[in-house]
């Protein structure tokens, strides 16, 4: 099938990079090469880009330029927070949910033979139990909080504003994952005062992919995991990655310049998706919060179970659309979703994750309806 005919619907796994993105990339490989670490002035142009860039970003999230580290992407940047937290901050027990991203996860559990890990209860809906989460803090002095902003695959959202308040009370550290929300919401770091790290990735806002970055709260005591050179203010050495590093910062300005707008037509195809959905396949269930206290770029739903509905991420990729099964970091995995374990849902309805970007329209919403139609009720 020609590239052109297919439908994408999996934009919480990766976005299509603007072309205006590309385009302010390519001198920072061609004409502006040069090592950052340089002191001629190739390296010093680089290094301005880079610093230009810091600041862009800072001025988004309300804090400053020096409280953001460059990373290859939301992956190191939880990595970083937790080795921090653990190697520098000492932190006495890591607390997390269970419906966590993978990159969290997984950190969370390499650690666990040093210091407990501790999992918050959570609802039905993905929602964190706050009264939970303040009996944990208070047994467990200074811990580490890393809850994500929004989950990647059932769209909840995380009240971080009352968890942000908790760990102060507690006087402990926060970690949360916004590589969901990043250039989706305004985030601002200044009314966040208690969140000591937060994590960002670029491919999810139309910017290059193997780029992010790790927000470290100022006065909080870090060391690099990656060794080397001194970039990064000692936090991260390795030659930066300046072309991506501009690229992430035009995708994030256009995406706060347009942020109303794309949040406006991404909501308005949600709601048609989720109309028509419910005309055709009245007995389905939405997993997650819905309304307001959901990340609107995402639609998490699950099929009763026939014999038609048990492959039918697969069935849609023949017919040209994607959409995800579960977690998109594990696409190609047919096992249940840990996300939806967690919450409880019933394995045994096929669950779909449809992520819908301000660049699908609703054309491509009545073709994934009638494809579903014709996998599911021939
Ligand atoms: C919530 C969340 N955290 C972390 C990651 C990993 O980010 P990256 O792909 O930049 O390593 C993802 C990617 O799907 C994600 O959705």
């Amino acid at each position: 099938m020609d590239i052109k005919e297919k439908i994408y619907f999996d934009n919480a796994a990766s976005t299509p990079m603007l072309e205006e993105v590309m385009y302010e990339m390519i001198p920072y490989m061609r004409i502006a090469f040069g090592n950052p670490s340089s002191t001629h002035s190739f390296g010093r142009e680089t290094k301005s880009a880079i610093e230009f860039s810091r600041k862009k970003i800072a001025d988004m999230l309300k804090c400053k330029a020096s409280e953001i580290t460059f990373t290859s992407g939301g992956s190191e940047a939880n990595n970083l927070a937790f080795y921090i937290a653990v190697n520098s901050l000492k932190v006495n027990a890591i607390i997390t949910a269970k419906t966590e991203h993978k990159a969290v996860l997984n950190t969370a559990r390499s650690y666990q033979e040093q210091i407990p890990v501790l999992y918050v209860d959570i609802d039905k809906n993905g929602i964190v139990d706050l009264d939970h989460l303040e009996r944990l803090l208070a047994e467990n002095p200074n811990s580490l909080v890393s809850l994500m902003h929004a989950n990647n695959e059932i769209g909840t959202l995380h009240p971080i504003q009352k968890i942000n308040a908790l760990v102060s009370k507690y006087n402990c550290y926060f970690h949360t994952d916004a590589v969901q929300t990043f250039a989706h919401y305004p985030i601002d770091l200044s009314q966040l005062s208690n969140i000591h790290f937060l994590s960002v990735s670029a491919h999810k806002f139309h910017g290059p992919k193997g780029i992010g970055f790790l927000y470290i709260k100022k006065g909080t005591k870090s060391l690099s995991q990656i060794k080397g050179g001194p970039q990064e203010r000692e936090l991260r050495a390795g030659t930066e990655n300046v072309s991506a590093i501009v690229g992430m910062t035009l995708a994030a300005e256009l995406a706060y310049k347009d942020l109303e707008d794309r949040k406006a037509t991404v909501l308005a195809l949600r709601e048609e998706l989720k109309i028509k959905l419910l005309e055709h396949f009245p007995l389905i269930k939405f997993n997650g919060i819905q309304g307001e206290n959901s990340l609107y770029t995402i639609l998490n739903v699950s099929f009763p179970p026939s014999k038609s509905s048990d492959m039918l991420p697969f069935a849609l990729d023949i017919k040209g659309i994607a959409v995800s099964a579960g977690s998109a970091c594990s696409s190609g995995s047919t096992a249940f979703s840990h996300v939806l374990r967690a919450i409880g849902s019933r394995d045994d309805w096929p669950a779909i994750r449809i992520s819908i970007s301000h660049l699908n329209n609703s054309n491509e919403i009545d073709r994934l309806i009638l494809a579903l139609k014709e996998i599911l009720l021939k």
